[in-house]
């Protein structure tokens, strides 16, 4: 049996970021991954392809829309998927690549094959040796969530993984679910050319962000990529037939059924944890109602030197999340005494404009009383977007109505997901909008509108407009 000061099951974004800090701070670490590639969901099928064929969709979609506004024009512009899928390989191969580079660099003992548990401290890789941890990670990540009327057959019936890969360009897409995935992924293919239906069963988009927001998306999802929105309908069932599939979906609040015949379906209705195989109940765990592990403020199991980070335990299925659980146990691990908010971690949705928040939205803050007082700013009064001719969108400052303190930040807007660090640091360090509003911020720059929209909930309107 080999032993080491920490073991950590799953090598996503979880686990190989715990790894590195743990090994930085002088801890003898093992990694057990059971796919031959490392980085998880996130580098393999998710965070790391997705923004890449965002960027390249984006760009076509650029150059065949916009580029003649500004005096440039292609002539028999095309489009290769294959191209593009191979790119996306590429970059997801080199990122995979930097993660062994550091996983070599810190001497962290990587095992490839699946681990269970065989006692609280060992655990079995398949194929592999037996592993004795004096701590355990638990960071095995979650796998989409399925319909119980509706199966996936991957060829097209398929998750967010297949259609990442898809061997041709869909003509026709219906994608169950308007959350992120649905969202992203609309963009992606409708600034490719195929036609989608979305069907959502609340009534707007992104229910886990700001409503505007989520109306923003809608409205770009409509107005740019031609798409079909359902909201308040729910998919009730899915046939393959000849190579089409044929959808039916109903509205939530009754009435007739709609039938929709497409080339693709994709489902994007959540994630649920993945514990499959791991026999947390060989080290006295159990999972909760939702498949979570459940853990405590420290992201202690009910086993005191089991952790469970990332994914698989509550809390936003976002990979910087997962790298912060990461951070914050193997800083504990090794006496530090970090901290951990989920209410400051950002969400980021990418498509264009795109779209970020981080705090509390308005529903949050209504839902618990608490009053509070925002401070709106558009895109369209902005010198640097109109230049930019990006005039969409804009930035919402939510503050306490009594203290002025920052509770929240949501943009939808150019470079939205690198400007909501501001907001980030803002909540992060206690700061009121009044001192988001005294930052000397460059102009003319897209972060100008933050100090617009915090004067504007600070004391009721901005500069400019
Ligand atoms: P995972 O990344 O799921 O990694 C878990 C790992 O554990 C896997 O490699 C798995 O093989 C391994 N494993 C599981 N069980 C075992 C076992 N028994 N033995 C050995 N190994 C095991 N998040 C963002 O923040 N930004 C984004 O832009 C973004 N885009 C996304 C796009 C898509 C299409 C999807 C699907 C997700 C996206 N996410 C994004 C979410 C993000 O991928 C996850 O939140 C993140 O990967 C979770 O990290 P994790 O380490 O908890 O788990
Ligand atoms: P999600 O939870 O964001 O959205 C699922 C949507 O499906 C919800 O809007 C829900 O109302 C809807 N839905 C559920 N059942 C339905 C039904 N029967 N019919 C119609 N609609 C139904 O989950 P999603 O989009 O699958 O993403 C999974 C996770 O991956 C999310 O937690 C997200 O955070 C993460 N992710 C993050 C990204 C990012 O950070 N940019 C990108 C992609 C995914």
């Amino acid at each position: 049996m080999q032993r080491y000061d920490l073991v950590i099951i799953g090598s996503g974004p979880g686990g190989y970021v715990a790894a590195i800090r743990a090994a930085q701070l002088g801890l003898s670490v093992a990694l057990v991954e059971r796919y031959p590639s490392l980085g998880g969901t996130c580098l393999n099928v998710g965070c790391i392809p997705s923004k890449t064929l965002l960027d390249s969709s984006e760009l076509y979609y650029e150059a065949q829309k916009h580029f003649s506004e500004h005096g440039i024009f292609i002539e028999n512009l095309s489009l290769s998927w294959e191209k593009m899928l191979a790119r996306k390989s590429q970059v997801v191969k080199q990122t995979v690549g930097g993660v062994e580079y550091l996983m070599k660099k810190n001497k962290i003992e990587v095992f490839h094959g699946h681990g269970r548990f065989i006692s609280a401290n060992e655990i079995a890789v398949e194929g592999g040796p037996t592993l004795y941890g004096k701590y355990i990670i638990i960071a095995t990540g979650s796998k989409p969530a399925s319909l119980p009327h509706i199966s996936i057959d991957k060829k097209r019936i398929i998750t967010s993984t297949e259609a990442l890969s898809l061997n041709e360009l869909p003509r026709r897409l219906a994608i169950i679910g308007g959350g992120v995935i649905g969202v992203e992924m609309a963009s992606i293919f409708g600034r490719l050319g195929t036609e989608i239906t979305i069907i959502e069963y609340l009534d707007r988009l992104l229910p886990g962000m700001d409503a505007d927001a989520g109306e923003e998306a809608r409205r770009i999802l409509t107005a740019d990529y031609g798409a079909k929105i359902l909201l308040g309908h729910s998919a009730q069932s899915a046939e393959v037939r000849e190579e089409r599939v044929y959808l039916t979906a109903a509205p939530r609040a009754g009435g007739s059924t709609i039938n929709i015949e497409t080339d693709y379906v994709l489902v994007a209705v959540g994630r649920r944890p993945y514990t499959d195989g791991l026999e947390l109940e060989k080290a006295s765990l159990a999972v909760d109602e939702r498949g979570r592990i459940p853990v405590n403020s420290q992201l202690q199991t009910a086993v005191p030197h089991i952790y469970a980070i990332g994914d698989v335990i509550q809390g936003p299925m976002l990979a910087h999340k997962a790298s912060e659980d990461g951070i914050f146990v193997a800083e504990q691990l090794a006496g530090r005494k970090p901290h951990l908010d989920y209410l400051q971690v950002p969400s980021v949705v990418y498509i264009w404009p795109e779209i970020a928040g981080v705090g509390y939205t308005e529903e949050m803050l209504r839902q618990e009383g608490r009053p509070y007082r925002t401070g709106k700013f558009p895109y369209r009064a902005s010198g640097r977007a109109r230049a930019a001719h990006e005039t969409r969108g804009f930035v919402k400052v939510i503050a306490d109505a009594k203290t002025d303190l920052l509770l929240g930040m949501h943009i939808v807007g150019p470079r939205a997901a690198d400007l909501i660090a501001i907001g980030v640091a803002g909540l992060a360090y206690g700061a009121s909008a009044e001192d988001i509003f005294r930052l000397p911020l460059a102009h003319p720059t897209f972060s100008e509108a933050l100090k617009e929209a915090a004067l504007a909930a600070s004391e009721g309107g901005p500069l400019h407009l």
